[in-house]
C-alpha cells in the first residue's frame, strides 16, 4: 500500500489528538493547563461572571471545528451553581452542534442512585440522563454510582470511569512496607483490590433520623480487623462528612493500629470533616485533587491525560 491510500485508511489514532478543542472553566484552570501541555493543545478559558443579581454570565471562545471538543469543569464545591453553569455552557456548544466530552472528576448528586423510601427522586439518574443528553462522553473518577473502573453505558449516557485506586495504593505501598488496606464500606472495595493484605468493613443503615435530617439513615460499622500493631490505610471513593472514616478510624484504633491513614479520591470535608477525623485517631488525611483541598496530595492529571490522549471513543480519525 502507498503512501497516498494509506492517508485515506481510517483507525484508533492512539494517543494522536490533533484536532480536539480543550475548554476549561475557571474552577479547573489547574487541571487543563497540564493537561493541554501534555496533549499539546492551547487550551481555551471559558469566562464566567455574575451578573449583579447573582445570575451568571458565561462565554464560550471562538467556534472550532471538533464535534466533540473537551470540557474540564469542576462540580464542587458550589456543585448546584457549578451544575448550572455547565447547563449554560453546553447549550451554547449545542447551538453550535457540539457535544462536549466533559471532564468532571468529582460527580455531584452521585450518592443519591436508588429510591429507598417511596417518592425520593433519584437524583444521580436525574443528573446523569441530563448530562448525557448534552454530552458525548463523561469522564469522572471513581463514581459513587459506577462502583467499578472502566467504560460503561448508563442512563443513555457514556461514562469513563477512572479509579484512582492505583495511586491510593501506591502512597500507602511507599509509606509502608506492610500496609494493610481497609475498606471502611463495601461498596468502594474494588478500590482496594490491589492490596495484599486487606480486609472489608461493613456499614449497616438503619432508620431515617429524626426532624431536619431526616433524609439521613442511621448507619454503623461491623467487621473483624487484625492490625495490632500495623499501619492501617483505609481506602473510600470519598470523604464527604467523614463519618464513615471516623467509624473506621476508630475501629482501627481499638484493634491497636500504629497507625491509621486516611485516603480517598475524593475530600469533600463537610462541616470540618478533616478535624473530626484527627480528633478520632487519624495519623494523615491523603486526597487527590479531583477537588482541590489541603490534603490534595495526589495528582489526577496524569490519569486524565491517559484517557483523553487515546483519542476520542467513538470516532475513527483518517490519518
Ligand atoms: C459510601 O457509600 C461511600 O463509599 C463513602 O463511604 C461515603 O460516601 C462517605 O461519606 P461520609 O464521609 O459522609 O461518611
Amino acid at each position: 500500500m502507498g503512501q497516498g491510500q494509506r492517508l485515506f485508511r481510517t483507525r484508533r489514532l492512539g494517543r494522536d489528538v490533533r484536532g480536539r478543542t480543550l475548554f476549561y472553566t475557571p474552577a479547573a484552570e489547574d487541571l487543563a493547563k497540564p493537561l493541554g501541555k501534555a496533549l499539546n493543545i492551547e487550551p481555551l478559558a471559558i469566562y464566567i461572571n455574575q451578573f449583579p443579581d447573582s445570575e451568571w454570565y458565561v462565554r464560550v471562545p471562538e467556534e472550532t471545528a471538533d464535534p466533540n471538543p473537551m470540557l474540564v469543569h469542576r462540580l464542587f464545591p458550589n456543585q448546584n451553581d457549578s451544575l448550572l453553569q455547565l447547563m449554560l455552557i453546553l447549550s451554547e456548544l449545542a447551538d453550535r452542534n457540539q457535544k462536549a466530552q466533559l471532564v468532571t472528576p468529582y460527580l455531584p448528586y452521585a450518592k443519591m442512585h436508588k429510591k429507598v423510601q417511596p417518592g425520593e427522586v433519584v437524583s444521580a439518574k436525574m443528573v446523569g440522563a441530563w448530562l448525557s443528553r448534552w454530552t458525548d462522553e463523561i469522564v469522572t473518577l471513581d463514581c459513587h454510582f459506577i462502583k467499578r473502573e472502566g467504560t460503561v453505558s448508563m442512563w443513555g449516557g457514556n461514562y469513563a470511569n477512572l479509579s484512582a485506586a492505583g495511586m491510593l495504593l501506591a502512597y500507602a505501598r511507599e509509606h509502608s512496607k506492610e500496609p494493610v488496606i481497609v475498606s471502611p464500606d463495601e461498596g468502594a472495595q474494588y478500590l482496594a483490590e490491589g492490596g495484599k493484605e486487606r480486609f472489608t468493613l461493613k456499614k449497616v443503615r438503619g432508620g431515617y433520623e429524626q426532624g431536619a435530617s431526616g433524609f439521613q439513615r442511621y448507619s454503623k460499622t461491623e467487621g473483624r480487623l487484625d492490625v495490632a500493631g500495623k499501619a492501617v490505610y483505609l481506602v473510600d471513593d470519598m470523604i464527604a462528612t467523614g463519618g464513615t472514616m471516623i467509624k473506621a478510624i476508630s475501629l482501627a484504633k481499638e484493634a491497636g493500629a500504629s497507625r491509621v491513614v486516611a485516603l480517598a479520591t475524593h475530600g469533600l470535608f463537610v462541616g470540618g470533616a478533616d478535624l473530626r477525623m484527627a480528633e478520632a485517631g487519624a495519623d494523615r488525611v491523603v486526597v487527590t485533587n479531583s477537588i482541590v483541598t489541603r490534603y490534595s496530595e495526589l495528582d489526577i492529571a496524569p490519569l486524565l491525560v491517559a484517557h483523553l490522549g487515546a483519542g476520542h471513543p467513538n470516532r475513527d480519525e483518517a490519518v
